[in-house]
């Protein structure tokens, strides 16, 4: 598993990770928010009462915690990540839909840190993030067409 993310862009969003342990759920739940008001359809994809409990916000916010905290050693979030792509295989997530859960949570991390999102810890994030799809994205085909 690489990254192709810059050097930069690293030390970025290494330097974020404190931020996000300390506000980590309230911008994933934000992130669910804008998510399921701005594209209501993905809805059916998710248990909501996992929703409403707190319990896949707060996953969520671990699973983006640690990207932040391995960044520039990847292979320690093998285990991680397979887990999640098994379930986004479960629950039938699509590569197309990346851009939208990188769209709302980009724009949680806006709302919710204020002016600690510069632009450049948006901008860093956003190439983080793609990277991070790519990830998923090549594992769940695997799995999809082992199925
Ligand atoms: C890099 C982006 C993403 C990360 C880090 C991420 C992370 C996670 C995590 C940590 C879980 C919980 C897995 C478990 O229960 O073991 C999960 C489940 C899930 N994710 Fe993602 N995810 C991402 C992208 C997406 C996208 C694009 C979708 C499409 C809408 C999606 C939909 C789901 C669904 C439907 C579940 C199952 C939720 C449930 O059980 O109710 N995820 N994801």
């Amino acid at each position: 598993m690489s990254n192709t993310v810059s050097q930069e862009t690293i030390n970025i969003v290494k330097s974020t990770a404190p931020i996000l342990k300390k506000h980590g759920q309230k911008i994933t739940t934000r992130m669910y928010e804008v998510m399921f008001e701005q594209y209501p359809d993905v809805k059916t994809q998710f248990d909501m009462s996992a929703q409403a409990n707190g319990t896949q916000p707060a996953k969520l916010a671990t699973a983006v915690y640690s990207y932040a905290t391995h960044i520039d050693h990847l292979e320690t979030l093998q285990a991680m990540v397979d887990k999640i792509a098994h379930r986004h295989v479960q629950t039938h997530v699509l590569p197309e839909q990346y851009p939208i859960v990188g769209k709302c949570l980009l724009q949680a991390m806006k709302d919710v840190l204020g002016d600690a999102a510069t632009e450049e810890v948006v901008a860093a994030w956003a190439e983080a993030y793609q990277a991070l799809a790519e990830i998923f994205i090549n594992r769940e085909q695997q799995i999809y067409q082992s199925n």
